[in-house]
C-alpha cells in the first residue's frame, strides 16, 4: 500500500525495439520488485512461440492471447514492472487495463535506432519482408498509439541506466 492506495504496477509501452524488456528487467532490480514480460507470458500460456502463433492462428488470436496474458499479469497483487509488446496498446480494452492498474511509461526511439535494434532479432512476425519499409509504415500507423502514457521517454540518446533512473524518479 502507498498513501492508503494499493501499489500500482509500472507498465512499459512502446514500439518494437525501444528497449522495454531490457529497461523492465533493470528497473525491477532498481525498485526491488519483479519484472514480467507479457510476450514471454503469452508464450508460456499458449505453449507456442510468437511467430508460430501468428503463422498458425493469425494475428487476431495472438491479440486475444495478449489481452488474456496482460489481464492475468496486471491482476497480480505485488508490484511488477511489466514490459508489453509493441502492439498491446492497439486495443482499447488493453489501454484501459494498463491505466487502471499501472503507472504507464512510453519508451520511444528514432526510426533508424529502432531499425538498428530490431535487425538483431528475427522473431517479429510484423517485421518480415523489407525491414525499413515495415518499420516506417508501422510507426506511421501507430503514430499516436502510445500517447496515453503518464510519462514518455525518448531513449534515442540515452543509456539504459539513465532511462531506468528517470522512470524510477517518476514513480517513487
Ligand atoms: C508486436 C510486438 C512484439 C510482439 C509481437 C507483435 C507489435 O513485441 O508482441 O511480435 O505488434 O508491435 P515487442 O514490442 O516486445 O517486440
Amino acid at each position: 500500500m502507498r498513501d492508503g492506495k494499493p501499489l500500482r504496477h509500472i507498465v512499459l509501452i512502446g514500439f518494437m525495439g525501444t528497449g522495454k524488456s531490457t529497461v523492465g528487467r533493470l528497473l525491477a532490480e532498481r525498485l526491488a520488485c519483479a519484472a514480467c514480460d507479457v510476450d514471454a507470458e503469452i508464450v508460456k500460456r499458449e505453449g507456442e512461440a510468437i511467430p508460430a502463433i501468428f503463422a498458425n492462428r493469425g494475428e487476431r488470436e495472438f491479440r486475444a492471447a495478449e489481452t488474456a496474458a496482460l489481464g492475468a499479469v496486471l491482476g497480480a497483487d505485488d508490484t511488477l514492472v511489466v514490459a508489453t509488446g509493441g502492439g498491446a496498446v492497439l486495443s482499447p480494452e488493453n489501454r484501459e487495463l494498463m491505466l487502471r492498474h499501472g503507472f504507464v511509461v512510453a519508451l520511444t526511439a528514432d526510426p533508424e535506432q529502432v531499425i538498428a535494434r530490431v535487425s538483431q532479432d528475427e522473431n517479429r512476425p510484423l517485421l518480415q519482408g523489407d525491414l525499413r519499409e515495415r518499420v516506417y509504415k508501422l510507426l506511421e500507423d501507430r503514430k499516436h498509439a502510445y500517447d496515453f502514457a503518464h510519462m514518455t521517454i525518448d531513449t534515442t540518446h540515452l543509456g539504459v541506466d539513465e532511462v531506468v533512473e528517470r522512470i524510477a524518479q517518476g514513480f517513487i
